[in-house]
């Protein structure tokens, strides 16, 4: 295939960057490189004639139009977002322009390109998450391909109004896209405002862990490379206005996924800050906070043969050492562009 990815140097989009060289595609990576973006996330692939990164703004349709007439993709996998609810509370017009815009640009581009180069293999696949589902109780069925959306913070506003365009471009069109959603990712290279590798982090300098609330918020964890393997295969083989849900079969409380988080570092890093359990902190709750997020995924697997095969326990072992082995990675981000401060506390 030859792949027109976005949002390449993030932490999923860089995940599938590297499969997809490795499995012998062709990729042009579009991406801004924002706070989020880093070219290290795709170093080990980065020389190989397979691969190109352009440093392109996706709501800047000139630079896009130019990307498809260069590249002649048979595949978008479009993945360029603002990707965290905090920052989304703190400043939501960014999530409206990168999230909403620019994926109407992508739409509008990539149909334009279709039209004058018609291909029958051709998809664009519009990566999404669970988020635009809204929040369940604990009586509540899991999120499956027909659940309503009810999104509840901006950046879930913001990707709910790009699925919708999405499917719009399909059904007024004819134009095929392909839409998937998925619950929380974790792995290597995850920008450390998120969850996992906040805690990991933290816990390892010896550090206040900040857990929202009274830490009873459930989320399904998948391991990244998972995502991006269902990913490739919604790529390949995913029908056009189709919609597919990917998940890991792992529902957890945030705070039991810190305890685990303690006791791994614990064991892995030595008794300096043991037990670190004790320096778990309860802050203010997040604005608006979902309780719980939960994927229904077997429609995924009975189309695409997709299943998650890494457990939860032995994906977050495997990750809190990669994050031990690879303080190089995340120690620059601390010192300069995020010092691993609250965000979103909308105080
Ligand atoms: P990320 O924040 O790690 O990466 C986003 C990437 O997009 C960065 O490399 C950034 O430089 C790039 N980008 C941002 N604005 C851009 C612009 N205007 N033009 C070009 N590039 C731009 O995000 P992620 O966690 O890898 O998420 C990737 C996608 O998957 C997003 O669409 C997100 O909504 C979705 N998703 C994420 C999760 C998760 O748990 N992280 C779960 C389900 C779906
Ligand atoms: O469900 C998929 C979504 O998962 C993706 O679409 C988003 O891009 C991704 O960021 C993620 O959203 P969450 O808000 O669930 O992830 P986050 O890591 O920010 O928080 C996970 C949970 O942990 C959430 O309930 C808030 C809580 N939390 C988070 C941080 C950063 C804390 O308790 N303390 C913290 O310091």
């Amino acid at each position: 295939m030859r792949i027109l990815l976005t949002g390449g140097l993030g932490f999923i989009g860089s995940a599938v960057v590297r499969q997809a060289v490795q499995a012998g595609h062709t990729v042009l990576n579009l991406d801004l490189q924002t706070y989020a973006g880093d070219p290290r996330t795709v170093a080990s692939v980065a020389d190989s004639d397979l691969y190109e990164h352009r440093t392109v703004d996706i709501c800047d349709d000139g630079a896009v139009r130019q990307a498809f007439e260069d590249f002649f993709p048979d595949r978008v996998m479009h993945l360029a977002a603002e990707s965290h609810v905090d920052r989304s509370i703190d400043g939501p017009a960014e999530f409206v322009r990168t999230n909403v815009v620019g994926t109407t640009v992508m739409l509008q581009e990539a149909q334009r390109w279709l039209t004058a180069h018609p291909n029958e293999q051709f998809r664009f696949v519009h990566i999404s998450t669970d988020e635009v589902f809204g929040s369940l109780t604990l009586d509540d069925e899991p999120f499956c391909e027909t659940t309503s959306y009810d999104p509840r913070s901006p950046y879930s506003a913001s990707k709910a109004a790009s699925d919708h365009f999405a499917r719009a471009w399909f059904h007024t069109y004819d134009f095929p896209v392909v839409v998937t959603n998925c619950s929380n990712n974790y792995g290597p290279f995850q920008f450390p405002e998120k969850l996992i590798p906040l805690m990991v982090i933290k816990a390892l300098n010896g550090e206040p862990l900040p857990v929202y609330g009274k830490g009873d918020n459930i989320r399904d964890w998948i391991h990244v490379e998972d995502h991006a393997e269902g990913l490739l295969q919604a790529a390949i083989e995913g029908q056009a206005g189709s919609t597919y849900l990917f998940g890991g079969d792992a529902e957890r409380t945030n705070i039991d996924v810190v305890h685990m988080i303690c006791d791994l570092v614990d064991a892995v890093a030595g008794s300096g800050e043991a037990p670190r359990r004790n320096l778990i902190t309860y802050v203010t709750d997040r604005p608006g906070h979902d309780h719980r997020y939960a994927i229904d995924f077997e429609t995924t697997t009975n189309r695409l043969g997709w299943k998650p095969s890494r457990s939860f326990e032995d994906g977050l072992r495997d990750t809190v050492q990669w994050y031990l082995d690879n303080d190089d990675y995340w120690e620059p981000i601390l010192a300069g562009r995020y010092a691993g401060t609250r965000l979103g506390s909308a105080e």
